[in-house]
């Protein structure tokens, strides 16, 4: 990665953020996309030691759904890490066009753009969302795509676009597709972090979630960072999907058992109506193959689910004046 020009878009959101950590640790030259706001902020990039006067980190303010804005941003980058995205589930219910309007339609624009630069790699980011609940398990790259959100529906759109652009004018596409990431700076919008911030607030008496049945397969973000480094370096990943994922699943009751002992705190747990997804769009259970990554890349996760659950505790006790643990956050 040494001297690699790497655009991430998203690098202001939680998994965008441990990828520039993880880039700029490899010696890559990285211009970091941050959406647009009127205060300058650089999101969850703000929260890393030492980054605002790394030599090798240009940021740059924009929002993907400008077109020029976009052909300005890929212009000398080599490669394109995309995850900019509206991602929270609950959210595309009350607001789907937007997801269709940046997931899809800000996808092509960023496309278009990396058509026009020549850009040597494009990693499109989709989610295991897609496969909706499994109908087998471990789930692999071929496993049915059952939209059952506006959210996975418009990540659908995003990933044909991005491979129709591989098929049509030979874009080097990669499909990137993460099971459930966890760790630091994850917001509370994320099921981990809003059991350890309710768990760790005193103001919370009882903690309120959802449905205590879901089962995901949980990966920390570090370790999806550099699984995403080493298929960008990997020429034979072009024109296909790889999963990431550990491939073991934790029910959401399972996780909170395992934070009350991490943190050796217990709370009565309730059941939150309007936590609870319309039943027939609940993904109850998300497993990953993760073989055709390992095969090609060696890739291996390094941090345990526990390991990565005590790092998440720590830096949600640390900043826990960040979370707003006595509302439901969408
Ligand atoms: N978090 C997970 O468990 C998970 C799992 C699978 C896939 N993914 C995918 O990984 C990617 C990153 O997810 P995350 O968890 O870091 O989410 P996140 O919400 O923390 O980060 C996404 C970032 O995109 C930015 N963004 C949104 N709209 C934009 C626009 N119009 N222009 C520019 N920037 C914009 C936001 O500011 C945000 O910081 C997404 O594509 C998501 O679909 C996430």
């Amino acid at each position: 990665m040494k001297n690699v020009r790497c655009l991430v878009t998203g690098a202001d959101g939680f998994i965008g953020s441990h990828l520039v950590e993880e880039l700029l640790k490899q010696g890559a030259k990285v211009r970091a996309l941050v959406y647009y706001n009127s205060e300058g902020k650089w999101g969850l990039l703000e929260n890393i030691k030492n980054l605002k006067s790394h030599k090798n980190l240009e940021v740059v303010l924009g929002d993907i759904n400008d077109p020029h804005f976009c052909e300005r941003l890929l212009e000398d980058q080599e490669i394109i890490f995309h995850l900019a995205a509206l991602i929270a589930i609950p959210y595309s219910y009350i607001a789907p066009s937007s997801y269709f309007q940046t997931n899809v339609l800000g996808t092509v624009n960023l496309l278009e753009a990396a058509r026009k630069a020549k850009v040597k790699r494009f990693l499109n980011t989709s989610t295991s969302e897609v496969y909706g609940t499994a109908l087998y398990e471990p789930m692999d790259e071929n496993h049915p795509q059952q939209a059952q959100s506006p959210y996975a529906a418009s990540k659908v759109g995003s990933d044909k676009a991005a491979m129709s652009y591989f098929l049509s004018f030979g874009l080097p596409v990669t499909i990137v597709r993460p099971f459930n990431n966890f760790g630091p700076r994850q917001s509370a919008r994320a099921v981990i972090p809003t059991i350890i911030s309710q768990i760790l607030s005193d103001k919370i008496k009882k903690i309120k979630l959802g449905s205590l049945k879901p089962v995901r397969d949980y990966t920390f973000a570090r370790d999806s960072a550099k699984a995403m480094i080493k298929i960008a370096l990997t020429d034979e990943t072009i024109g296909k999907v790889f999963n990431i994922g550990v491939g073991k699943g934790y029910s959401i009751e399972e996780i909170y058992q395992m934070i009350c002992k991490l943190t050796n705190i217990k709370k009565e747990v309730i059941t939150d109506d309007e936590r609870i997804r319309p039943e027939k769009s609940e993904v109850w259970k998300l497993i990953c193959s993760n073989k055709n990554l390992v095969d090609l890349t060696n890739w291996q996760p390094e941090t345990t689910f526990e390991e990565g659950l005590r790092e998440t505790i720590d830096y949600i006790r640390e900043n826990l004046d960040k979370y707003k643990p006595e509302i439901y956050n969408i």
